[in-house]
């Protein structure tokens, strides 16, 4: 059941600066009063030994993988620390500055994804079985977050559309959903006070948008297995699209004909929103999405329509109009 939200959370917005709004992103989540954030760009690093290897990963040896040269950035690779360090992952806090140690407790092995819906034959399927079969590469993607940070990251993985042929959706599917790991032992948040939230963390895109060549699930940052507070072992990345739509630590990926209602939507509709394709001209109704942080610095830059891959996926749109649904 959802927990109701109490209209106390919102800030005014004379009284805001950008980042104390994301923090009432999070106040959502804790349903307190607003106190104060760390800037992105002032996040203090953390130690060497915080990014140690994990033990051996079966999957190491698919690491570097082949950089597939048509995706080019025109920006500077973030700072490895920097994109580590700022993350979002609510299922262990709603600090961003805050999750990296949390999330060394995600237990990554055995996983197991379960494909199922509207598909030829449901299945389960172990992540390394699934690595086996895909093809993997390595893609630099600038990431674009609601609460106006950025970063461009190497991910490693393989297209959404390689998982869809392997999955055999009936021609009817016309959405895939994507859902996170429900488990109260690893995510303190699944059973604290959050526990009433629609968890778990549930995202989805159209047939047509999951099989874009840019679509992409990532196992991998910077040329090693993805570090666990990125959302291991298994995450989205659609980078057209607000860093939100991008769900982590992926079990469950189903095939319907249904639109689905997604974890930010279903908390917060008038902010959220199923497409939420990247517009600097459509602001949050709290702040402006015209300009970004990239992370690991302080200086601002301009926000690009669809993050700069309209080229990709303005088409997708065509004929759906300029509705502001469609931007966040
Ligand atoms: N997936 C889950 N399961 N839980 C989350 O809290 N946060 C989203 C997205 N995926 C989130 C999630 C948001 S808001 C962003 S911006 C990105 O993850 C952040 O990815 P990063 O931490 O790797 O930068």
């Amino acid at each position: 059941m959802l927990i109701k939200i109490p209209r106390g959370w919102e800030l005014p917005e004379s009284a805001a600066t950008p980042e104390s709004l994301f923090l009432n992103r999070r106040e959502l989540m804790k349903g307190l009063a607003a106190g104060p954030i760390l800037a992105a760009g002032s996040v203090p690093f953390l130690t060497d030994d915080v990014f140690a290897a994990d033990p051996p990963d079966p999957s190491a040896k698919y690491y570097p993988a082949k950089r597939n040269e048509t995706y080019k950035v025109d920006r500077a690779i973030t700072d490895e620390k920097a994109a580590g360090t700022w993350n979002n992952f609510y299922e262990f806090l709603p600090q961003a500055g805050e999750i990296t140690d949390r999330a060394a407790k995600l237990v990554v092995r055995p996983w197991e994804v379960a494909i199922g819906g509207m598909v030829e034959k449901p299945q389960k399927v172990a992540i390394d079985t699934l690595l086996a079969a895909m093809p993997i590469e390595e893609r630099v993607y600038r990431h674009r977050c609601v609460e106006t940070w950025s970063m461009t990251v190497p991910w490693t993985g393989f297209p959404v559309k390689a998982l869809v042929d392997y999955a055999k959706p009936l021609g009817s599917a016309k959405f895939v959903v994507m859902k996170t790991l429900m488990d109260k032992d690893m995510f303190p948040t699944q059973r604290s006070f959050f526990a009433g939230y629609p968890w778990p963390y549930t995202e989805g895109m159209t047939i047509e948008e999951a099989t874009n060549d840019l679509a992409f699930l990532v196992t991998g940052v910077y040329g090693k297995p993805a570090a666990k507070q990125h959302g291991a072992p298994l995450r989205l990345a659609l980078p057209w699209k607000y860093g939100f739509k991008s769900v982590k630590s992926i079990v469950e990926v189903t095939f319907t004909d249904q639109r689905p209602t997604t974890f930010w939507e279903t908390l917060q509709p008038r902010e959220y929103g199923f497409w939420a394709n990247v517009n600097p001209a459509v602001d949050h109704p709290r702040w402006s999405q015209a300009e970004e942080r990239p992370l690991g610095g302080s200086r601002k830059v301009p926000t690009l329509l669809y993050n700069g891959y309209a080229e990709q996926v303005a088409s997708l749109y065509a004929g759906m109009g300029n509705a502001r649904t469609l931007f966040m």
